[in-house]
């Protein structure tokens, strides 16, 4: 009977660890990539200086008749929330006539202006 000493020390218990180790490797990166697929947002993602960098020129100002954003507001929203926040979201991302697809944010993902809408309205409260 081979001893487990003389296994470990041969070439081909070597390269089976090797193939092993390979192995594993390759399991952790499948796992780690699994995060970033069910992860929604962007990497770093902020509403609140999102809001500020593509969505506050327009909706602070109520530029073209965008829904206001800030203390008091709600009633802006209310109006437009009777259709449901899928359907409020759907026009962020798409665009509703002068509001622009995406609100200009092109690098936003659907689940960062979902993200974003949720924040205008928690905002206007
Ligand atoms: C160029 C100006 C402009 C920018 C920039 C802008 N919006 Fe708008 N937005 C508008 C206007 C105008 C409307 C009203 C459109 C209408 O209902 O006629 C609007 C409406 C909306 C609505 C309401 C949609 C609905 O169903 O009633 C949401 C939500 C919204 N914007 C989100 C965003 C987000 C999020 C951003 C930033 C990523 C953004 N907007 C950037 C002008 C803008």
């Amino acid at each position: 009977m081979l001893s487990v000493k003389k296994m470990v020390g041969s070439p081909f218990a070597k390269s089976i660890l090797v193939i092993v180790a390979a192995l594993f490797a390759t399991a952790n990166i499948a796992d780690s990539s699994e995060p970033l697929q069910l992860a929604q947002l962007s990497d770093g993602f902020n509403a609140e200086q999102t809001y500020m960098a593509s969505c506050f020129a327009c909706h602070s100002t109520g530029a073209a008749g965008a829904p206001k954003v800030g203390a008091g507001m709600l009633a802006e929203w209310t109006p437009r929330l009777e259709k449901g926040l899928d359907a409020v979201v759907a026009n962020s991302i798409n665009g509703v006539n002068t509001m622009p697809a995406k609100g200009l944010c092109f690098d936003c993902t659907d689940d960062d202006l979902r993200a974003l809408v949720e924040y205008m309205i928690a905002a206007s409260d």
